[in-house]
């Protein structure tokens, strides 16, 4: 065995045999740290030292896995139907949103059903952890243990046997293999690698928290993505209450479910009825519109809000929060292109309630209409919802999912449902069907002169 220095990304793990000062991958600067790799001297020489394995042929390979089913829905909805044995998750978000609360809640279900469970934390004292617990009203049998190194945490677990483990935070343990500091990149690697093969050999499911900034850095979920077997994600507005749980990544059920919670005074609250939640209660206000957001099996009505004044600058401000500043910037270009509305000269701020994030393209016509509305100050019609893609030649489409979308629509009593044609459904007096950002203005805002 040799030993062989390279270089790997703080940020997105990128691997390069020399140093650079910035990542060809993720194009941040500074972020490249020396790592030390064994590396065996012929690769030869390692083939002849390990023995032939057997394959298992498809149809002997079962594909069971067994699992914990939480007492938290929006929790197991997430996961695809609770917690696989001997699976290793990471929940990540920003410092302060609520990964150990959940953790706490989640410990409490396990040991509810009479389990056993290990709470780790190299982040808070015994006490500190014993005092939110019983806030949380977490049973007494939880076992608490602070600790940074993982070797000791593992060697306890082993010991102690529980049903789960949790692990708070990544960023602080250290294995005493290596003398880098904790939080670097050879050391997380080294937890998490220690980690897996220890669920995996004990079949004890482990939850490991990970701190994120705001942009996804520090040696965050994107380098620990491929070395776990589940990535979640808790989001939110820390001045607001809403909580979003997405898998990012699952190797056992969809990656494509969200949860919604609520930070109260008594922990995470489940939200029982989420779909309506990301709208705001104003009658009659401007600069405000509602769109239907599908999301893994359930849609969401969230309302898009837009605020457009006068710029003092001669540079005109766009701000964005929960949709994507490119999408904003080709939206206001097709409006001034297309429905003769121009914004040259006005800052334009858009958010979604709640910073409610999604890729789900079909939100355009809602950012449309609120921007619309804001800069004429007329509110849309009481108990509107308009969704559906604006195309770069100003033509509006439907995407995936449009069918369900009107379908919830109409169950929640939306009076007027602005969508674009689609094959799938015949007409009824809700729906307003729009073909393109002209035709749309002019039917919710009146007629409008064309340039
Ligand atoms: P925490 O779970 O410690 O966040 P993380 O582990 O992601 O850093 O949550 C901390 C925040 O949550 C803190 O600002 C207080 C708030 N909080 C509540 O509002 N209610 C509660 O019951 C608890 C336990 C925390
Ligand atoms: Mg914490």
């Amino acid at each position: 065995m040799k030993s062989m220095t390279s270089y790997a990304c703080r940020v997105c793990g990128y691997i390069s045999q020399k140093w650079l000062g910035k990542c060809p991958e993720c194009g941040e600067w500074g972020t490249l740290e020396e790592i030390t790799t064994s590396v065996s001297s012929s690769k030869k020489e390692s083939r002849a030292s390990h023995s032939p394995e057997k394959p298992t042929a498809l149809l002997k390979a079962s594909e069971d896995f067994h699992r914990f089913v939480t007492h938290i829905e929006e929790f197991n909805r997430v996961l695809g139907g609770g917690i696989v044995d001997g699976s290793l998750v990471l929940l990540s978000g920003e410092p302060g949103i609520g990964k150990s609360t959940l953790m706490l809640h989640l410990c409490e279900s396990f040991l509810s059903q009479e389990k056993k469970v290990l709470y780790v934390s190299g982040e808070e004292s015994v006490g500190q952890i014993a005092q939110r617990a019983k806030r949380l009203s977490v049973n007494e049998k939880l076992n608490i243990l602070y600790s940074t190194t993982i070797e000791s945490i593992l060697s306890t677990a082993l010991e102690e046997k529980p049903n789960f483990l949790v692990i708070d935070s990544v960023q602080v343990m250290y294995s005493s293999d290596l003398n880098s500091v904790p939080g670097s990149i050879p050391q997380i690697r080294a937890v998490t690698e220690q980690c897996m093969e220890f669920a995996k050999t004990h079949h004890i499911p482990i939850l490991l928290i990970g701190h994120v900034t705001k942009e996804g850095e520090l040696a965050g979920p994107r380098l620990l993505e491929h070395l776990v077997d589940v990535v979640l994600y808790l989001e939110g507005n820390r001045d607001q209450s809403i909580r979003i749980l997405k898998a990012f990544k699952n190797r056992f059920g969809p990656s494509d479910e969200i949860g919604i919670f609520s930070m109260e005074n008594e922990g995470l609250k489940e939200m029982s009825t989420p779909t309506s939640f990301f709208i705001e209660d104003q009658a009659d206000a401007f600069g405000t519109a509602i769109t239907a957001i599908n999301e893994g099996s359930r849609t969401f009505f969230v309302e898009v809000q837009a605020l457009v004044t006068y710029s003092k600058f001669g540079y005109p401000k766009r701000t964005v929060s929960g949709i994507d500043l490119n999408r904003l910037n080709i939206i206001l270009a097709v409006l001034s292109k297309y429905a003769n509305m121009h914004f040259d000269s006005y800052d334009v701020y858009v958010s979604t309630v709640g910073d409610f994030k999604t890729q789900d393209k079909s939100v355009d016509l809602a950012i449309a209409l609120a921007l619309i509305s804001s800069k004429l100050q007329k509110p849309l019609p009481l108990q509107t919802v308009a969704f559906g893609e604006i195309g770069l030649t100003g033509n509006i489409r439907g995407s995936l999912g449009q069918e369900k979308r009107i379908k919830e629509a109409l169950r929640t009593g939306f009076k007027h449902i602005i969508t674009p044609s689609y094959s799938g459904i015949s007409k009824n007096k809700e729906m307003m069907i729009v073909k393109n950002v002209f035709e749309a203005l002019n039917l919710v805002f009146g007629s409008q002169k064309k340039e």
